[in-house]
């Protein structure tokens, strides 16, 4: 070793040793004729004296040094001068007087420097990558998310499961973005998908005995990316034999409260809260509900059906929803002008068509511009169904029931933030099951699947495919965590006759099924056992145990939001030969 300690060990038990030590200069002053660096490594920093009266040479060496060298420095271990002591340094009551010092090389100006307070933009560091994955904070992250997955592969081992690599290269996969697809040279004009997750190949898994099957696994959706969405991401993919929902949920939850003790030192109370997909749209219309704070939505719909203001009637006439919430001190909060911004915010973003508002009075009335068009028995009746005290502000939506969620649910998350409703600190995990089987294909028509179309539907519920599909319950299962949906699984269908019934609903007819799923529909004839599973977002899980916003913070090179390696450059184009050999001519 070209060392013998890192630049995060040494203390005062090591005054009066020789050391040496390699890393990075971190920092560099120069103090009349007295050097001191910072010297960093991964484990910490340490603080290296080069003084004159080490050698006329060795403090020219010093002089010589700029930031992210990387230098071999070997000297004494020595107590730092009292009131010199760094607190903020584990290795902070002592430094290095150096002895010898080798340049092991040298650096250019760097961009930015992995010590700097104010960070380039993301663009930047992303471009140079090397550096932003200097800093500790990276560093820390990196270092958590690979504690994380040994904790995952640690239990998943305990419980009797193996993990099996799948393909990469294989059939597209119905997890419902685009694939990313690799074109065959030896056969031309073929191509093989890259997996969207290794769902048909986990469940033939199951046919083919393994009983309990994990892989942290790589995952590829080529889909519109976002701070939780990357066109490569990880999965911690599991699937069961011989099990039912809760069999796969208590798996989960054993694993999330070891997550919890062993990487946050919590410990979480089982079995989590579990709500419907029903309740989840009703109380804060989104699937994936943060339950860090209150604020839900509430149904004025029967109040609306009485009042003059048009609006509202009209909703409630037409069968649809007036629902709104109450902005707890929003009144004297909010200003006629953001008010006025949070409407058009609605309209544009969630194609509501306004957003109809009331002030809390000190004594408890409602004020408003349309507060004309109310009795005060109806406006107190408003109050009273929205929970209102004074100084706060109520918003409604009167709408289809889907925009009334998607509006009231962005303005809700909205608040919690700004409001700082939660604290950021808190985690709160809970699961939403008994998903809709089907949702409307806004695209095509109709129904298309919520989760996969390998999914069971509810026992119960089986007779409601032939009369009424939309009604139909899987037995489905999201695990949430701070309004984020970290998990999703399912009990498949093992039964190839209910699976082609599906595939008919969802308008995969025969020939079409046979084509994309052939080989699971002939496994599901060879003796499939029942079976269900869940694949966890590894990406997501570790951001929301670091607290950072984005998963690209948790990825050692990630993409952008255009789906582009700013380092490497990829995508990129590729040598006309190549594409020669694959038969294949670009159009621009
Ligand atoms: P699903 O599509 O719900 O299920 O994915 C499981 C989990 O993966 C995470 N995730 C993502 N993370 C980062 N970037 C993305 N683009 C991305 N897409 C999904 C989410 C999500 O909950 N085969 C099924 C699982 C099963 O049924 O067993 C599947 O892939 O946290
Ligand atoms: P209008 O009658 O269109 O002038 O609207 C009167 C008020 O109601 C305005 O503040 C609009 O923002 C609001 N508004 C109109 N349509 C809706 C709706 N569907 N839901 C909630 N508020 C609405």
């Amino acid at each position: 070793m070209l060392r013998t300690h890192t630049c995060g060990e040494l203390r005062t038990s090591h005054i009066g040793q020789h050391v040496t030590l390699c890393g990075w200069v971190d920092t560099y002053r120069d103090h009349k004729g007295v050097v001191f660096v910072d010297l960093r490594d991964r484990y910490g920093k340490t603080q290296i004296v080069f003084s004159s009266d080490n050698g006329q040479e060795l403090h020219q060496i010093g002089r010589s040094l700029r930031p992210e060298y990387v230098i071999q420095v070997t000297g004494l271990v020595e107590r730092r001068p009292e009131g010199t002591e760094n607190p903020k340094l584990a290795t902070g009551e002592i430094e290095v007087r150096a002895e010898q010092c080798c340049i092991l090389n040298r650096a250019n100006v760097h961009p930015f420097l992995p010590s700097t307070p104010d960070l380039p933009g993301e663009e930047v560091r992303l471009r140079y990558r090397y550096i932003d994955l200097r800093r500790p904070q990276m560093q820390q992250i990196l270092l958590l998310r690979h504690r994380m997955i040994k904790v995952m592969r640690d239990y998943f081992d305990e419980h009797g499961f193996i993990e099996v690599e799948t393909p990469m290269l294989g059939r597209s996969t119905p997890e419902g973005a685009r694939d990313y697809l690799v074109p065959s040279r030896i056969q031309k004009g073929t191509f093989y998908a890259l997996p969207q997750s290794p769902q048909l190949y986990k469940q033939i898994l199951m046919v083919a005995g393994y009983d309990r099957y994990m892989q942290i696994a790589r995952c590829f959706r080529d889909e519109d990316l976002r701070a939780d969405r990357q066109p490569e991401f990880t999965q911690l993919d599991l699937e069961m034999s011989f099990v039912q929902a809760d069999d796969v949920m208590g798996i989960v939850e054993g694993l999330m409260a070891r997550l919890f003790r062993e990487i946050l030192g919590q410990e979480l109370t089982l079995p989590l809260p579990r709500m419907t997909y029903d309740e989840a749209m009703e109380r804060f219309g989104h699937d994936a509900p943060d339950l860090r704070f209150g604020m839900e939505l509430t149904d004025i719909t029967a109040i609306a059906a009485e009042c003059d203001f048009r609006v509202f009637r009209e909703a409630a006439e037409n069968s649809k929803r007036v629902r709104g919430i109450t902005v707890p001190g929003g009144a004297n909060r909010y200003s006629r002008k953001q008010i006025d911004e949070l409407t058009e915010w609605v309209k544009q973003d969630f194609g509501a068509k306004g957003l109809v508002w009331f002030r809390v009075e000190p004594e408890g009335t409602l004020n408003s511009t349309v507060a004309k068009n109310f009795t005060a028995s109806q406006l107190e009746a408003i109050r009273a169904k929205m929970g209102a005290q004074p100084t706060d502000l109520l918003l409604f939506v009167a709408d289809d029931f889907e925009i009334t969620c998607k509006a009231l649910y962005g303005l809700r998350k909205r608040f919690g933030a700004e409001l700082k409703l939660y604290d950021p600190r808190a985690m709160h995990l809970s699961w939403v099951v008994e998903f809709p089987m089907f949702a409307i294909d806004e695209e095509e028509g109709g129904w298309t699947s919520m989760h996969h179309p390998f999914t069971a539907p509810r026992p119960q519920d089986r007779e409601l495919l032939k009369t009424d599909p939309g009604k139909c319950r899987a037995q489905a299962y999201d695990l949430v965590l701070n309004g984020t949906e970290v998990g999703g699984g399912t009990i498949r269908i093992h039964d190839s006759e209910l699976q082609q019934e599906v595939f008919q609903l969802l308008g995969i007819d025969e020939a079409k099924a046979k084509d994309r799923f052939g080989f699971l529909l002939e496994a599901l004839q060879y003796g499939a056992p029942p079976h269900g599973g869940i694949a966890l977002g590894v990406d997501r899980l570790v951001a929301i145990f670091a607290g950072v916003d984005s998963i690209r913070d948790c990825i050692a090179f990630p993409k952008t939001q255009r789906a582009v390696d700013l380092m490497t450059g990829a995508p990129s184009e590729v040598d006309p030969k190549q594409l020669r050999e694959l038969g294949i001519k670009i159009e621009k």
